[in-house]
């Protein structure tokens, strides 16, 4: 069983990338947002932020019991699914974008100026790929600045990640 977890800036296009990936693939696609409602699995809600918030450690577990569970490879689409364990994970995919398009990408979807500013500076400082390198993850990044997802993950991608 293979798993593939697809972390990133908000915006930067996981849920395109993802999806893609697991039609190529022919894995499961997890919706880890959707996860995280059905299962009542956010703490509260942060009126300020416009965001759930979400305990890591408890939503790891639950990733992990899906994993344990799941008979069909899984592309896992969450900027905090990073956040597994190593042993539990192939491979980490990090989407990033250019800050500019990021910026309209996050301007079209109606954002506050405190939360674009707060995902253009965690795309800066390349939050999730840090994470993912102490984790110990192997990872690949993507673009997907000006490219569809089927440009990004092109046939050489699908290739490499046939082999993993
Ligand atoms: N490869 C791409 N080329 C052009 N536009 C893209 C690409 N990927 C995503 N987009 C656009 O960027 C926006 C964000 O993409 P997407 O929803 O996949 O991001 P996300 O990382 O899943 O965000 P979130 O963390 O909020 O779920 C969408 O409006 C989408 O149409
Ligand atoms: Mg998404």
């Amino acid at each position: 069983m293979n798993v593939i977890v697809v972390s990133g800036t908000p915006g930067t296009g996981k849920t395109e990338i993802a999806k893609t990936l697991a039609k190529k693939l022919n894995y499961e696609y997890a919706d880890v947002n959707r996860l995280i409602k059905e299962n009542k699995l956010s703490e509260k809600y942060d009126r300020d932020k416009d965001c759930e918030i979400v305990d890591v450690k408890k939503l790891s577990r639950f990733l992990v019991n899906l994993i344990k569970k799941s008979k069909k490879n899984l592309v896992i689409d969450s900027h905090l699914s990073h956040h597994l364990p190593k042993k539990y994970v192939d491979l980490c995919i990090i989407t990033k974008c250019d800050l500019k398009e990021l910026n309209k990408r996050l301007k079209k979807r109606k954002y506050s100026k405190e939360k674009i500013r707060e995902n253009l500076d965690s795309e800066i400082f390349e939050v999730c790929l840090n994470e993912a390198a102490e984790k110990g993850h192997t990872v690949i990044i993507l673009d997907t600045t000006g490219r569809t997802p089927s440009k990004v993950i092109d046939k050489d991608t699908i290739e490499i990640l046939q082999h993993i």
